[in-house]
């Protein structure tokens, strides 16, 4: 840390937070310092931005006049979890009984997402989501709307109350879906133009073309969505690939001429850099070479895909390759809006295939990692100098059996595995954004 800690004044802060810190400067996989933790830290910020990271013993008794002390002594404070791809209007049918993906899209989904039409259903859910976002420390995700773009402006509406940084899209979706819930080419390409131009990049909303996924997009609305990325610099991309082995076999029925389901996508150039694919279980070693070299990024959903029987995705698969990953709930075909129950059902995941995920790898995932595979980690997902301060207080003896295990953990990274596997909302002692508590629990 900071050999000589610097001087504060009214220039470099008006809020200080006081706890144990914990964050990442790289990848755990690739630098043995790729951790930091700071016990009895002090996080100083200016105008939601953090300024310094040090000890609170050097600044806690010269801290200007009028700052405002949050202390949070023997909590553990991280970055905001990042949630890389989710569905806010599944919100109610999470945990939805007995069937694989497609069959619970016509089930449970189509019929759910219908709803979404009305603008007061849509902000009534956008809300509530929002409120469960943060009740879990999640601060940024990555999220479907439906394809009515009321529900877009609801979502990007109810996170900008919370002045939260969300990315979100309305789902394109002309083919092979319930008439009630299909666009065509041209309406989904001119209404996402519309709500490229309301959202995209106005305060801390970032806009996300979403053809839902091949099966429900005509070739020409493919076309439209490679159009968008085009003409919208900065734009983001978000479907989902090769989760369901019923739905790979359809897609091979439905676009014969493509080598693979992935390069369905790489012809309409929606593989780059800020396109996030959610699933990626049943790739091959081309798919994968593609999803490396054009930067686009994979969410891992662990709950989603045990719950749908989806398959068991290898991370050690993707980083061999040198993919960017995230990790993601997918609610509601994911059962949890918890980041901490995302990553127990990740490691399990990871013990089936064979290979293993350690509690700082985990971690580095849903924070700093997952800000990597969006491309925000310039902005956020570590407490580096001038990043955005979306964080989550942590209290690691929120249950009995949480306090009982934290007793005998004999180091950081052993609570941290402890915190994964048994902690859950109870956990998420308060969250904030932009320096400011937007949740707590008390
Ligand atoms: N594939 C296409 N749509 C969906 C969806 O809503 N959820 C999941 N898990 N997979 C999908
Ligand atoms: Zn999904």
């Amino acid at each position: 840390m900071n050999s000589q800690p610097m001087a504060l004044d009214n220039d470099s802060c008006d809020r200080a937070i006081r706890a144990n810190f914990l964050h990442f400067l790289g990848d755990p996989d690739e630098r043995d310092d790729a951790c930091e933790y700071i016990e009895d830290g002090l996080l100083i910020l200016k105008q939601g931005r953090v300024t310094a990271l040090g000890e609170a013993r050097d600044w806690l008794d010269q801290l200007p006049d009028g700052v405002e002390l949050d202390d949070y002594s023997g909590k553990l404070i991280m970055p905001g979890f990042f949630d890389t791809h989710t569905h806010y209007p599944q919100t109610e049918m999470i945990a939805s009984y007995g069937s694989q993906l497609l069959e619970w899209l016509e089930k449970y989904t189509f019929p759910t997402e219908r709803q979404f039409s009305d603008r007061s259903f849509a902000d009534s859910a956008a809300e509530f989501f929002c409120d469960e976002l943060l009740r879990n420390g999640t601060t940024t995700s990555a999220v479907f709307a439906t394809i009515h773009p009321e529900s877009v402006d609801a979502i990007f509406s109810a996170a900008q109350k919370r002045d939260m940084c969300l990315i979100a899209g309305k789902v394109m979706m002309d083919r092979n879906a319930p008439d009630y819930l299909c666009d065509t080419a041209e309406s989904s390409y001119t209404q996402s133009a519309e709500l490229i131009e309301r959202w995209h990049q106005k305060g801390r909303a970032l806009y996300a073309v979403t053809p839902r996924f091949a099966p429900t997009s005509s070739e020409q609305q493919l076309e439209a969505a490679g159009r968008l990325l085009k003409e919208f610099p900065g734009l983001y991309l978000q479907s989902h690939v090769a989760e369901n082995h019923a739905e790979v076999a359809w897609v091979a029925k439905l676009f014969p001429h493509r080598r693979s389901y992935l390069d369905v996508y790489d012809h309409y150039g929606l593989l780059a850099e800020r396109s996030i694919y959610g699933h990626c279980i049943h790739l091959d070693e081309a798919d994968r070479q593609r999803m490396a070299e054009t930067g686009a990024a994979i969410a891992f959903c662990p709950t989603s895909n045990l719950f749908l029987g989806s398959g068991l995705f290898s991370i050690a698969d993707a980083r061999q390759h040198g993919i960017r990953v995230g990790v993601a709930t997918d609610v509601g075909g994911g059962t949890s809006f918890s980041m901490l129950q995302t990553l127990n059902e990740a490691y399990k995941v990871t013990q089936m295939v064979g290979d293993t995920m350690t509690a700082m790898k985990a971690f580095y995932l849903a924070t700093l990692g997952g800000a990597k595979s969006l491309y925000l980690d310039q902005r956020l997902g570590n407490f580096g100098v001038g990043k955005e301060a979306d964080f989550v207080v942590l209290d690691l003896g929120a249950t009995p059996i949480m306090k009982r295990r934290m007793a005998r953990a004999d180091s950081i990274a052993d609570q941290l595995f402890a915190l994964m596997m048994l902690g859950d909302d109870r956990a998420v002692h308060a969250t904030h954004i932009m320096g400011q508590c937007r949740y707590s629990r008390a």
